[in-house]
């Protein structure tokens, strides 16, 4: 089973992220008014949890707190360096208040991120 329900909606603040272990792979889901999205919780450039960064909500991208480094949570893709290798995109919806995460509709543009391998 690919889809997952992590959270209510509710538990999640607007313009903020938390991080889930699903199917075995951490992921970042992040809230944006009452949009949620979901994209790899690690780091492409080294092993920071991306959750624990700032949300700007304005671009949809998250900053890792280690080197500064701004992903977008819409497609993964690293918009400033260090960082070079986008991280795994996940399908993220809300269903009935609360969220669902679903591990199937990975984009994987990073390698074997998605696949829990790294
Ligand atoms: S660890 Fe994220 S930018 Fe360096």
């Amino acid at each position: 089973m690919s889809a997952h329900v992590v959270a209510r909606l509710d538990d999640l603040a607007r313009g903020s992220a938390k991080r889930f272990e699903i199917d075995g792979r951490s992921i970042a889901v992040i809230r944006i008014d009452d949009q949620v999205y979901a994209i790899g919780d690690t780091c492409s450039h080294a092993d920071v949890s991306l959750s624990e960064g700032e949300v700007i909500c304005d671009s949809k991208e998250i900053e890792c707190w280690k080197h500064g480094s701004a992903f977008s949570i819409e497609t993964g893709e690293p918009i400033s360096l260090p960082a070079t290798r986008p991280v795994p995109v996940y399908g993220a919806s809300v269903v009935d208040g609360n969220i669902v995460i679903d591990t199937a509709a990975a984009t994987d543009r990073a390698g074997a991120t998605a696949k829990g391998t790294s």
